[in-house]
C-alpha cells in the first residue's frame, strides 16, 4: 500500500528535525490519548536529558516514508509509543504506517529506535502492535536501543511506563556516548492568553470546528460529531438499586449509516458539581476566558484543546477530570504544594523508588482518587487552573456497541448502557462520566428534546452473509445489546418468509425479576419460531452461581454440531475480563471433547474460526 501523502504541506518531519536542530522524534499510535500522553512525557523528559525531541508526532500526518532519513542526523533516536487496538489492531491513527511498514521493504539501516507498546493483557492479542514495531524495525535494519517497554493497562500501565523510562534514557545516552547531566527546566508546554473575544468566536464543546454544533454539516466523525436528538430513554431494570438506559438517538437527516454490530460514540460532559468544585478549591471564576497556546511554535499542536474558550468550557467538554492523575502530575503538584509533608508525599509518590511506586499504587489507584480529590485531601496543594487543564488528559469519547438493526431502524440508534456509579475506599461516591449524562437525558413534555454529540465507528462484528447461516451469541448483561440488534435483523428477514437458520442466544443477568433485558422483545421472537434462548439467572438461587457458561457446558454437543458441520458462528459479548476469557476456553474445550482434537488442535480449530471470522468477540473492561 502507498501511504496517503497527509494534507499538511509541513509534513516533513526530518525538514523540521533538521531546521530546529532536534535529534529526537516521538511517534505516537494512539485512539484514547494515552499513548500520546506518554509521547508528550517523554518530549518533554528528552530536554532533561539535554536532548532535543521534536513535539509528538501524528504518523498520519507525517511522511513516514521519511524514517530512512533519519540516519542523516547524528545521534538521532525514533521513539514510538503504540497501542494495542481492539482485536490485535493498529489504531486509527497508526493502521496507515502500520499496513506500510508490514509490506513494504524501506532500508532503516542506520535508523535507532525504541518502542513502548500500550496494551491490555485481558485481551487475547496483548500489545501486538508493540511487538510488531519492535521486531519489524529491527527486520529492516534499524538499530534497537533499548528493550521494548510493554505497558498492560490490566496491571498498572504507569507503573509500566516508569520501569521502562529508567531503561530508556541510560540506555539512550549510552548508546550515544552522552554524560548523565540531568536539567531541571520548567516543563510547561501551553502557557496562558486571556483573550477577549465576542462569545460566538469561544468554543463551546464543540470538538474542532468553531460553532459546528450550530451550523451542523455532514459528514459526520469523531471529529465532526452529529448532534443527535434523544427520541426515547426508558429503564431496563425492572427491580434492584442498579439501572440500565435504552436510549434511541435521531440519527435521520445526518446521512450517518450503520450496520448491526457497529459501535456509536458519544461525547459526554462532566458533571456540573464536580468542574464547579475546581473553580471554589483554586478561587477561580470559571468563566474566564482562556487560551492555551504551545510554546513550541514548530508543534503542530497549537492548543491542547478548542481555544479560546472558558475554564468552565475546558473542564467541562474536553478534559477528564475523573481519572487518576499519572505520576508526572503528581511531581508538578509537587512545587505548587506549600506543606511539607504534602509536598514530600507527592514528591515521593512521583519518583521511581519502590516506596513511592507503593504508594502511589495505594494512595492514587487503590483509594481511587482524581485530582480533585488530591486538591481535597492536600489542603495546601494550589497549582494554577491553567496548569491544571495542561496536565489533565483530554476527555474521551465512550463507545456503545449498538442495539438496534437498520435494518429495521434505519433512523435510530438505539443504546443499552449500565449507569456506573460506585463507591471508593475514602468514603467518595465516583459517578462513571458518559452514563451518569446520558442518565439525564430523559425527554421532558413541553421541553425541547435533548442532543447528544455522537458518531459511528465501524466493526468487524458481523452477522453472516447468509440468512440461514446458523449462529451462537453469548451476551450476558449488557452485551446482549449488539444481539438484540442481530435478533431484530433475523426476525424481519423471517417474516418477510425467507429461511433463516438457528439463531440461539445465551442470556444471563443477577434475577429474572430485576435485570432481564429486553424479556419482551426476546419473548416475542421465540413465539415466532425465530429465537431459542438459554438464560443464567446468577442470584436466583444463594448455594450456588449460574452463568452463561454454565450453560454453554450443558449445550456443548449441540454446539460442535453447529460450528463443526454446519458452518454455524459464534459470538461473545460483554465483560473482556472475565467472561469472554472463560468462554473462549469453554468453547476450547467443547471443540476439543466433541471433535476428538487434542487441547493444541482444539487451540488452532478456534484460530482458524477466528480467522475465518466464524468466533468474533466484541468485548470491553
Ligand atoms: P467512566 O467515567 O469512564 O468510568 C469508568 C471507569 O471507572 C472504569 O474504567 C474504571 O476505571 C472505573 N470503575 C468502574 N467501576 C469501578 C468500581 N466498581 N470500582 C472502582 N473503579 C471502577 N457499556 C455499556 O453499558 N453498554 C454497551 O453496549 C457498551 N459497549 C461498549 C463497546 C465497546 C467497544 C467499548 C470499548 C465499551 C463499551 N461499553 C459499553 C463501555 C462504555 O464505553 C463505558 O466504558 C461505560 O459506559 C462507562 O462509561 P462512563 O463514562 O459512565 O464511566
Ligand atoms: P454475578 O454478577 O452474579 O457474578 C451479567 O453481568 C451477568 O454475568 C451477571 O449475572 C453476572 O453474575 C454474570 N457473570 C459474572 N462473571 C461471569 C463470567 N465469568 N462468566 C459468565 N457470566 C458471568
Amino acid at each position: 500500500p502507498t501511504l496517503v501523502a497527509p494534507k499538511a504541506n509541513d509534513s516533513s518531519f526530518i525538514a523540521k528535525m533538521k531546521a530546529s536542530g532536534k535529534n529526537i522524534v516521538v511517534f505516537y499510535g494512539s485512539q484514547t490519548g494515552t499513548a500520546e500522553e506518554f509521547a508528550l512525557r517523554l518530549v518533554k523528559e528528552a530536554a532533561r536529558y539535554g536532548m532535543k525531541a521534536l513535539y509528538p508526532a501524528d504518523p498520519e500526518e507525517c511522511e513516514m516514508e521519511e524514517l530512512s532519513k533519519l540516519s542523516e542526523i547524528n545521534n538521532s533516536l525514533v521513539i514510538f509509543c503504540m497501542a494495542t487496538y481492539g482485536e490485535g489492531d493498529p489504531t486509527d491513527n497508526a493502521s496507515a504506517f502500520y499496513e506500510w511498514l508490514k509490506s513494504e521493504e524501506p532500508d532503516l539501516t542506520g535508523v535507532n529506535y525504541a518502542v513502548f507498546g500500550l496494551g491490555n493483557k485481558t485481551y487475547e492479542h496483548f500489545n501486538s502492535m508493540g511487538k510488531f514495531f519492535d521486531k519489524r524495525l529491527e527486520e529492516l535494519g534499524a538499530t534497537r536501543v533499548v528493550e521494548a517497554g510493554v505497558g498492560d493497562d490490566d496491571g498498572n500501565m504507569e507503573e509500566d511506563f516508569l520501569t521502562w523510562k529508567d531503561t530508556l534514557w541510560p540506555a539512550v545516552l549510552d548508546f550515544f556516548g552522552l554524560e548523565m547531566n540531568l536539567q531541571e527546566i520548567s516543563m510547561r508546554q501551553y502557557r496562558l492568553e486571556i483573550p477577549d473575544v465576542p462569545s460566538e468566536k469561544l468554543f463551546t464543546g464543540e470538538i474542532a470546528r468553531l460553532r459546528s454544533y450550530q451550523t451542523q454539516r455532514p459528514p459526520f466523525d469523531a471529529k465532526n460529531p452529529f448532534l443527535a436528538q434523544v427520541t426515547a430513554w426508558r429503564e431496563l431494570h425492572k427491580g434492584g438499586d442498579r439501572s440500565c438506559m435504552h436510549i434511541e438517538l435521531d440519527i435521520s437527516n445526518s446521512k450517518l449509516r450503520y450496520d448491526s454490530g457497529d459501535h456509536v460514540a458519544v461525547y459526554p460532559v462532566n458533571d456540573p458539581a464536580l468542574v464547579n468544585r475546581f473553580g471554589e478549591l483554586l478561587s477561580v471564576d470559571l468563566d474566564t476566558q482562556i487560551s492555551l497556546v504551545n510554546i513550541d511554535d514548530q508543534s503542530t499542536k497549537k492548543h491542547p484543546f478548542p481555544c479560546p474558550c472558558t475554564y468552565r468550557t475546558a473542564l467541562s467538554h474536553y478534559l477528564d477530570i475523573t481519572s487518576n492523575p499519572r505520576t508526572h502530575v503528581l511531581k508538578e503538584l509537587a512545587e505548587h504544594t506549600t506543606n511539607f509533608e504534602e509536598k514530600q508525599k507527592l514528591l515521593m509518590m512521583a519518583s521511581s523508588s519502590l516506596e513511592g511506586k507503593e504508594l502511589y499504587q495505594q494512595w492514587v489507584l487503590q483509594d481511587n482518587r482524581s485530582l480533585l480529590h488530591i486538591l481535597e485531601d492536600l489542603p495546601s496543594c494550589k497549582p494554577s487552573l491553567d496548569l491544571v487543564c495542561e496536565l489533565l488528559t483530554r476527555l474521551q469519547s465512550r463507545y456503545y456497541s449498538i442495539s438496534s438493526s437498520s435494518k429495521l431502524h434505519p433512523e435510530t440508534v438505539h443504546i443499552t448502557a449500565v449507569l456506573l456509579k460506585y463507591a471508593t475506599p475514602t468514603g467518595r461516591i465516583n459517578k462513571g462520566v458518559a452514563t451518569t449524562w446520558l442518565a439525564s437525558k430523559k425527554p421532558q413534555p413541553d421541553q425541547p428534546p435533548h442532543q447528544v454529540p455522537i458518531f459511528i465507528r465501524k466493526s468487524q462484528f458481523r452477522l453472516p452473509a447468509r440468512h440461514q447461516t446458523p449462529i451462537i451469541m453469548v451476551g450476558p448483561g449488557t452485551g446482549v445489546a449488539p444481539f438484540r440488534g442481530f435478533v431484530q435483523e433475523r426476525l424481519k428477514v423471517k417474516r418477510e418468509g425467507k429461511p433463516v437458520g438457528d439463531t440461539v442466544l445465551f442470556f444471563g443477568c443477577r434475577k429474572k425479576t430485576e435485570d432481564f433485558l429486553y424479556e419482551e422483545e426476546f419473548d416475542e421472537s421465540i413465539q415466532e419460531g425465530l429465537l431459542t434462548l438459554h438464560t443464567a439467572f446468577s442470584r436466583e438461587q444463594p448455594e450456588k452461581k449460574v452463568y452463561v457458561t454454565h450453560l454453554l457446558k450443558e449445550q456443548g454437543e449441540y454446539i460442535w454440531r453447529i460450528i463443526s458441520e454446519e458452518s454455524g458462528h459464534i459470538y461473545v459479548c460483554g465483560d473482556a475480563r472475565n467472561m469472554a476469557r472463560d468462554v473462549h476456553d469453554i468453547i476450547v474445550d467443547i471443540c476439543s471433547k466433541f471433535g476428538k482434537l487434542s487441547s493444541s488442535e482444539a487451540h488452532a480449530f478456534v484460530k482458524k474460526l477466528e480467522t475465518q471470522r466464524r468466533y468474533s468477540a466484541d468485548v470491553w473492561s
